[in-house]
């Protein structure tokens, strides 16, 4: 009886094995599987070549080269912007990169990262998904090279030695927002209502046949004119959705609800390619053609005598009224040290500075989405504490107020001259790489003569 009860449980366990091993090759993980809800993603490039397993296949993906041949402006221009080293940009967005691998994942108790061997994709996807989404196609040791190449990039400046930096950092710039993130990957963002984008395909704005080899379709993308194509990665604010929100940019968010929301018309496009015929050299403040057309200035000055007790004294006043004419806030949120500065400062003819003052225009994030402490890195960045950007069409008005030592000695024969200056005043950029030091990007620049003398 035991025995017979033994048999049939040796064999039931057999049968479930046997089912098991049956629905196991059901759901083995291959490149031609659909792995997701919806119908077709199992054509996309991602589907069709697998997992990326390194870098190199990863770069090989979505590589860029290719286009070049044909479509020689497009590239060059691309090539001279950030989308072309998107996880190094001007140096630093690499270094930030780094800093949260070393000061955010390893020093939290939660993240299970002690160690670059720790890490996966999930955790740099909290900034990849607008840096690299591609990544969100590798396996997780595409993460963990990339993390030891940025771990080499920084050791290698550490002991000086240039040639190895410039190595790692060539490696990371292989892994871009090329043309096939936009006119692939993240050219169809409905995926149910529209499809996904389909290996072999390129989206642009109209059907047809493409010569390009291995990219055969031309297929007209549903938003490739429209400013959410770029607000998938420009930033709504936090990225609420990740287990550890992170926030870089927020501009799409001031788009949105500053821009649009005042009758604001126009795209992305319309202002970053099409406007001064710039095309792919989607760049902002390198763009001198379009810092000049951010602000609407007005400086009014007046010099006037100020009865000071018993005393009448020089008295001078500077009105400001400042309108930004772009499509979202001025500046973009995505760094401390890339501020907005007004400076205003009064010279006599001498040159001795006899007034001077600044004011800083930028959103101040929160530290962890809590408290009343700044947060600086992307990676310590969700919430705000406090936002003095200038929001599109909205004028801000400054006032500057002073008065001056009386300056009689300059009296001439028949006049009391009591002060002449100049009064300068700049509204600047600063470049958040060497923000220091940094003569910054000017929007706006002026000087006005005040004369104060008895008549
Ligand atoms: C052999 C030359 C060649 C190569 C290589 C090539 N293209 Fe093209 N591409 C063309 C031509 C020609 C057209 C115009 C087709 C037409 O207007 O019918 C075109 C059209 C396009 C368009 C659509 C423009 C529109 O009107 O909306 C995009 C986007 C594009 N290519 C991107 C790419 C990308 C990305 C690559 C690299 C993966 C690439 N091309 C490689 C020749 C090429
Ligand atoms: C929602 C999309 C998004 C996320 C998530 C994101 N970034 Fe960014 N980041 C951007 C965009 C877009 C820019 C450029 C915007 C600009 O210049 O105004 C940028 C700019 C930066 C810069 C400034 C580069 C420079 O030289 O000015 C750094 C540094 C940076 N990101 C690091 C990070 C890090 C580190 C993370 C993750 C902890 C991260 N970002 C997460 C979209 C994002
Ligand atoms: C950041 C997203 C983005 C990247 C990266 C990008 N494109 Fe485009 N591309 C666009 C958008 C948006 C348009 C449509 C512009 C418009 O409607 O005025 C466009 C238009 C085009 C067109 C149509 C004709 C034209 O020049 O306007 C071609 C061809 C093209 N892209 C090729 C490329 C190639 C080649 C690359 C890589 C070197 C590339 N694009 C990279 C967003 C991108
Ligand atoms: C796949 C994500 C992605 C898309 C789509 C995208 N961008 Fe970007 N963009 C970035 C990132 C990331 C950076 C910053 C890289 C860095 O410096 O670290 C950037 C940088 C920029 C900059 C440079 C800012 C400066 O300092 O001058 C401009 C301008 C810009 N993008 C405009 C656009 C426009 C316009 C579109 C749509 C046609 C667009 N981007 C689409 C991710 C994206
Ligand atoms: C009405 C025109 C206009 C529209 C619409 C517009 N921009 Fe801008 N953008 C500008 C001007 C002008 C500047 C330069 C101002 C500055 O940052 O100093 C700028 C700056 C930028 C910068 C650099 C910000 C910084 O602080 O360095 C980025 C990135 C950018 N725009 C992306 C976008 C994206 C993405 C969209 C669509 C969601 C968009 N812009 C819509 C005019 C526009």
């Amino acid at each position: 009886m035991t025995r017979r009860i033994l048999g049939r449980n040796v064999l039931f366990s057999a049968g479930l094995l046997l089912l098991a091993a049956f629905v196991s090759t059901l759901c083995l993980p291959g490149p031609a599987r659909a792995e997701r809800a919806g119908i077709g993603w199992e054509e996309s490039i991602a589907a069709k070549k697998g997992k990326a397993k390194t870098i190199a296949d990863l770069a090989a993906y979505y590589d860029s080269s290719s286009c070049a041949t044909c479509h020689k402006e497009a590239h060059a221009q691309w090539q001279n912007t950030s989308h072309s080293a998107s996880i190094v940009g001007t140096g630093r967005t690499a270094d930030v990169f780094w800093a949260f691998v070393q000061e955010g994942l390893m020093k939290w108790n939660h993240s299970g990262v002690k160690a670059i061997a720790d890490v996966r994709v999930e955790h740099l996807m909290e900034c990849a998904k607008c840096h690299l989404p591609q990544l969100a196609d590798a396996e997780d040791g595409v993460a963990r090279e990339i993390v030891s190449v940025l771990a080499e990039r920084q050791g290698a400046a550490d002991r000086k030695d240039a040639a190895a930096a410039e190595k790692a950092t060539m490696k990371l710039k292989s892994l871009n927002i090329g043309c096939l993130i936009c006119h692939n990957r993240n050219a169809v963002m409905h995926k149910w209502a529209d499809g996904y984008p389909k290996d072999g395909e390129i989206y642009g704005g109209k059907e047809g046949t493409h010569p390009g080899p291995g990219f055969t379709v031309l297929k007209k993308s549903p938003i490739m004119g429209e400013s959410i194509l770029c607000g998938q990665c420009h930033g709504l604010g936090p990225n609420l959705e990740m287990a550890n929100p992170t926030q870089c940019t927020t501009l799409y968010g001031s788009y949105i609800y500053a821009y649009r929301s005042q009758g604001g018309k126009e795209s992305c496009q319309d202002c970053h390619m099409r406007r001064n015929k710039v095309g792919h050299e989607t760049r902002a403040l390198y763009d001198p053609k379009l810092i000049q057309s951010a602000l609407d200035v007005k400086t009014v000055t007046h010099g006037f005598f100020w009865r000071d007790n018993r005393q009448y004294v020089p008295r001078v006043i500077v009105d400001l009224t400042i309108l930004n004419k772009a499509g979202h806030a001025i500046p973009d949120s995505v760094s401390s040290n890339h501020r907005l500065l007004l400076s205003v400062t009064a010279k006599k003819a001498d040159g001795t500075q006899v007034f001077s003052q600044e004011k800083v225009y930028m959103q101040v994030p929160q530290y962890l989405g809590r408290g009343n402490k700044m947060g600086r890195a992307a990676y310590e960045k969700t919430g705000v504490v406090e936002d003095s950007s200038l929001l599109p069409g909205e004028a801000v008005h400054e006032k500057f107020d002073f008065t001056l030592e009386p300056d009689e000695a300059a009296a001439g024969k028949n006049r009391k001259l009591f002060s002449e200056l100049e009064v300068y005043v700049t509204i600047r950029q600063l470049n958040p790489d060497d923000a220091q030091n940094s003569a910054g990007h000017t929007l706006y620049q002026t000087s006005r003569t005040v004369t104060i003398e008895e008549r």
